[in-house]
């Protein structure tokens, strides 16, 4: 009979990952979470670190294509998996015609949920181009707002799903 070989917490192991389209290879130790990593080791601090329960959608990113909070995601979980942060939406220093509805919509007040709201809309839209109100309240149900701004936030995906069926 085989047994696996026991890892301990502090135990580091090596992890690869495609972050953002870039492949980063690492060694973390076996109890650290994905944000930690993120933020901490790859200096992408989008995904905040709030309730760390999985509670308020602060550290969403997009993982193989789902949303997570990535507080609840062990680093050594994500090995072999593409990670997508706030940071991988734009490119070239362009904003997308979401985070450009945001602005305009005024959605964003104190700013430190949107990283996680923006990552959460953007799955939404790609797995439902033209959603319903309801369909994006249920789909950003998990991203809390402390400053509630809602409404703003529904708007501004309504506003990109109309903008793209143009
Ligand atoms: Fe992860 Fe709140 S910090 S869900």
């Amino acid at each position: 009979m085989t047994t696996e070989p026991t890892i301990h917490a502090s135990d580091t192991v090596p992890i690869s990952l495609v972050v953002n389209g870039r492949p980063r290879s690492m060694q973390v130790a076996a109890h650290r979470t994905l944000l930690d990593v993120l933020r901490d080791d790859l200096r992408l601090t989008g995904a905040k670190e709030c309730c760390l329960v999985g509670e308020c959608g602060a550290c969403t990113v997009i993982l193989d294509g789902r949303t997570v909070d990535s507080c609840l995601v062990l680093a050594v979980e994500a090995d072999g998996s593409e990670i997508t942060t706030a940071e991988g939406l734009a490119s070239n220093g362009r904003l997308t015609p979401l985070q450009e509805a945001f602005l305009d919509e005024g959605a964003v007040q104190c700013g430190f949920c949107i990283p996680g709201q923006v990552v959460s809309a953007h799955a939404l839209l790609a797995a439902n181009p033209d959603p319903t109100l309801e369909e994006i309240q249920e789909g950003l149900a998990g991203n809390l707002c402390r400053c509630g701004c809602y409404w703003q936030i529904s708007d501004a995906v309504l506003a990109t799903a109309e903008g793209a069926r143009r």
